[in-house]
């Protein structure tokens, strides 16, 4: 089967291979592969939208040592990242030059009254674009590099959904050239190559995320307020959940609800907590968790975040739901 690109940057068409397999990958030999095609690819200098995840920090070590300081990798502080994640990104890749752009007003106001799941990956994208073009502007470069994974082009492409970092990206860019050194492994291959990198665990083994971040795991409308509960909630069943080695482990917010707190009637948000196995993402199934973490997870939420009422678990297998819930 082939399906075309949607996108009007150079990309080659996907062919699903018939059981495209996790293949039995020569590591060394991929490295070696990739740094020779971003020399080739490269011309001049590459901007690299590092977000801390093993995908992007692999492709960032790649092209760093394929085209050094011609590479400048850029951690854009969208405030839509997780409790702390920003200060350590930042603290992890000093050496290769990191450059933090804090843009939290930025992505705020670019979501300000979106509603639609499609439409915040768009807004994020491009907001991420926009972002990067400036960078590159101020070093004089149009090529850049994304850690895009072949299950990334397939969900995209395939119109499941727009992963911002490929069917999110805007029509219209100033970049001439994207370099996509990853686009046919899968995440367990990336992992593969990050621990031959030497890259630190807390990245090579590192929870996916979504490069639209807690944007996606609010349900409707992003706001300050609601990213607040969101993150802390988000940090509280990661910490609770970590020991079971989930593919993901989670929280969103849904909405409003009626509780008790106290003896005080509150209409507070509703928290879903998500937690699950997979190989690949492409299909997912919820975790069977222990009770007594359940409950620890509900009534932590409930206590240590003081305008929650509510926190459900989520059932649902993918398919028919899909890992985040928008
Ligand atoms: P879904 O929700 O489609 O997620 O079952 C599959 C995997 O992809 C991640 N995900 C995203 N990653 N941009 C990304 O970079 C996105 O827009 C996006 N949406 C989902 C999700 O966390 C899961 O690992």
């Amino acid at each position: 089967m082939i399906l075309a690109g949607k996108n009007n940057h150079n990309r080659k068409p996907i062919i699903l291979k018939a059981g495209h397999a996790i293949m039995a990958m020569n590591v060394q030999r991929f490295i070696e592969d990739a740094i020779e095609e971003i020399r080739r690819d490269v011309k001049g200098r590459a901007i690299i939208g590092l977000s801390g995840g093993v995908d992007s920090s692999v492709c960032a070590m790649l092209a760093h040592r394929a085209i050094g300081d011609r590479l400048v990798p850029v951690y854009v502080d969208s405030g839509l990242m997780r409790q702390f994640e920003s200060d350590r990104i930042e603290q992890l890749f000093k050496d290769i030059g990191l450059v933090r752009v804090n843009a939290h007003d930025r992505f705020l106001d670019a979501l300000k009254g979106v509603t639609d799941p499609e439409e915040k990956r768009m807004v994020v994208g491009e907001t991420f674009i926009r972002v990067f073009e400036e960078e590159a502007r101020k070093i004089g470069g149009d090529c850049l590099m994304q850690g895009t994974i072949y299950p990334d082009r397939i969900e995209s492409e395939g119109g499941i959904k727009a992963h911002h970092n490929v069917g999110g990206l805007p029509s219209c860019m100033e970049f001439q050239t994207i370099v996509e050194p990853l686009r046919d492994l899968y995440k367990d291959e990336v992992r593969e190559v990050a621990r031959a990198l030497n890259l630190p665990q807390e990245i090579s083994e590192r929870m996916p995320y979504p490069g639209p971040g807690l944007a996606v795991r609010i349900v409707g409308e992003v706001t300050s307020e609601k990213l607040d509960v969101v993150r802390k909630a988000n940090a509280i069943v990661e910490e609770e959940v970590e020991k079971f080695n989930p593919w993901q482990a989670f929280a969103a917010l849904l909405g409003k609800a009626t509780g008790v707190k106290g003896d005080i009637r509150v209409y507070g948000w509703v928290v879903a907590v998500r937690s699950v196995s997979s190989r690949d993402a492409m299909t997912a199934d919820a975790m069977e968790l222990p009770w007594e973490t359940l409950r620890r997870i509900s009534s932590r939420i409930t206590g240590e975040i003081s305008t929650v009422a509510r926190v459900v678990y989520d059932l649902t297998p993918k398919p028919p739901g899909t890992i985040e819930f928008e």
